[in-house]
């Protein structure tokens, strides 16, 4: 009963890690590929190598067990113990100079294929901030920008370059199913190219420990069909609708009149600042707060409500607003589709 039970929790052990929207085991991009084929081979090489020692090491244990004939004296025989020492000598420089080969040559194919970033790639700027993410799709001139945070879309089988950013302090761009980890640093411009070979939902997270909110420094990856993809672009690049109703529009008057449009753009509005996420279509994306709550109109309410109860820390201040001030403007919030 012990053993079935043991079983059944190393199975579900190995299986729960084997899918998963943020999971280097379950690669969903070209990248992502490249890098299980080196992880692959580490892991069969070194396991033979560490087979074979625990092999040896334990046929040595055996032989030299103590039997009867110890207590006699030994019979010295230097010459054949030395052939026989050569021999395993050259076996095993043999045996660890083929690993090694394989190994170099299979990290060498590996990151050829990886700076191949193939034909007519999208590009997309990323800049990290404490603790969220700015994400421009750069399109044929000024008009065809689109501005988002904490998400990227992506369509299936193009490459997408993106360009690496930060604000602040050092941060690490990661979607393990799509591919490997890339810093972003101040004063500097990284690239990672990313190739998504299937469509799905994904997540990104920050790998550089960069401070107190860190862990909630996630975003959404939506891989789509290329179709999908012009479709969410286009309306992207639309502006934000007038509100019509009055508690709406009673919203987008606080929410210009107070702090937040001193922080916050909405496109074709007065709200023109640049510090925090774009908002424009605040309304399309998962997730708020990069990743920290669905974007659902209550976990909205209680953001905005009071940040620094949800994400100590952050830099979205707590504006002081009544119940009704704050009902307005998550009505205002809830028309930026
Ligand atoms: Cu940004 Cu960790």
């Amino acid at each position: 009963n012990g053993a079935l039970r043991g079983l059944v929790l190393l199975a579900a052990l190995t299986l729960a890690a084997c899918h998963g929207p943020q999971n280097i085991l379950d690669p969903a991009g070209k990248q992502a590929q490249d890098i299980d084929v080196v992880w692959r081979t580490m892991l069969v090489v070194c396991g033979l190598m560490y087979l074979l020692v625990m092999a040896f090491l334990g046929s040595a244990l055996w032989r030299a067990r103590r039997k009867p004939s110890d207590d006699a004296l030994p019979i010295q025989s230097r010459t054949a113990a030395e052939g026989v020492l050569d021999r395993t000598l050259t076996g095993w420089i043999g045996l660890i100079v083929t690993g090694l080969i394989v190994l170099v040559s299979v990290s060498f194919l590996v990151d050829r294929s990886l700076a191949d970033v193939g034909p007519d790639p999208l590009r997309i700027k990323v800049t990290a901030n404490q603790w969220w993410w700015d994400v421009e799709y750069q399109g044929q001139g000024p008009s065809e920008r689109v501005l988002t945070a904490n998400e990227l879309r992506l369509p299936v089988g193009r490459p997408a370059v993106v360009e690496l950013h930060a604000n602040d302090v050092i941060h690490s761009f990661w979607v393990p199913n799509l591919s490997g980890k890339t810093d972003l640093i101040p004063g500097r411009v990284n690239f990672i190219t990313l190739t998504p070979t299937r469509t799905g939902a994904f997540r990104g997270q920050c790998a550089e420990f960069c401070g107190l909110e860190h862990a909630k420094m996630a975003f959404d990856v939506q891989v789509t069909s290329p179709q999908e993809f012009e479709a969410w672009r286009r309306s992207q690049l639309a502006r934000a609708a007038d509100p019509t109703g009055p508690l709406e529009i009673q919203g987008k008057q606080i929410f210009n009149g107070k702090a937040c449009a001193m922080c916050h753009r909405v496109q074709g509005t007065d709200a023109g600042a640049g510090i925090g996420p774009d908002l424009t279509h605040l309304k399309s994306r998962a997730t708020i707060a990069a990743g920290t709550l669905p974007n659902t109109r209550g976990d909205l309410q209680a953001w905005v409500a009071d940040p620094q109860g949800v994400k100590p820390g952050t830099t979205m201040p707590r504006v002081p607003l009544t119940a009704s001030e704050l009902n307005a403007v998550v009505a205002y919030l809830e028309t930026l589709r």
